[in-house]
């Protein structure tokens, strides 16, 4: 005859191994699913472009994003943090990433959106690099899942330049 506490002990234990089997499956099934998020993003304006007096560059800009990121949402995606970043490279850093905007995207019905919003955060330069430069906008994603790991992934958008003149 086992006892109560035995029992129960087996019971918990047994409850245990099928929750981790269950969040073993629902990560690794996750990993079947090839999502194909769409974005496009648009600079509808520069607001202004400033040299500050210390001498760094800063522009303000109005962009158009919309994107489709209804596939990165499974039955085990808790939310998506969402940000868009310029990113350039200066003589002193092979990469700038400067975020502009960011979201957390709380289930799939809001994982398709449109956008038009000046930028959130500052662009700045920690220079006077900015001039006629060439920068991308990519967005990037953080899928939080239920259980299991965390992924990221982005979409780059090439080909933005900023103005010649400060204005
Ligand atoms: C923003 O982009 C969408 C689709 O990409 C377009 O239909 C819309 O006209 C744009 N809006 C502005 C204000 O540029
Ligand atoms: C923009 O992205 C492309 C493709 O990923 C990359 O080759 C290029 O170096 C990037 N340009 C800048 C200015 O970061």
């Amino acid at each position: 005859m086992h006892s109560f506490g035995q029992r129960a002990n087996a019971i918990i234990t047994f409850s245990l191994t099928i929750v981790a089997v269950i969040c073993s499956l629902a990560s690794f099934s996750d990993n079947f699913n090839t999502p194909s998020p769409t974005a496009e993003i648009e600079v509808s304006n520069f607001n202004w472009f400033q040299k500050q007096r210390n001498g760094n560059d800063e522009v303000s800009l109005t962009l158009n994003i919309s994107a489709d990121l209804q596939s990165l949402f499974t039955w085990n995606t808790k939310q998506v943090f969402v940000f868009l970043a310029a990113e350039y490279e200066t003589p002193q850093n092979a990469l700038n990433q400067i975020s502009l905007w960011d979201a957390i995207i709380p289930s799939k019905e809001h994982a398709k959106f449109w956008i038009h919003t000046s930028n959130k955060y500052r662009f700045i330069d920690q220079g006077s690099n900015l001039r006629g430069k060439e920068y991308n906008l990519t967005l990037h994603w953080h899928v939080m899942p239920k259980t299991g790991k965390m992924f990221a992934d982005k979409i780059v958008k090439t080909g933005y330049r900023l103005p010649e003149e400060y204005r």
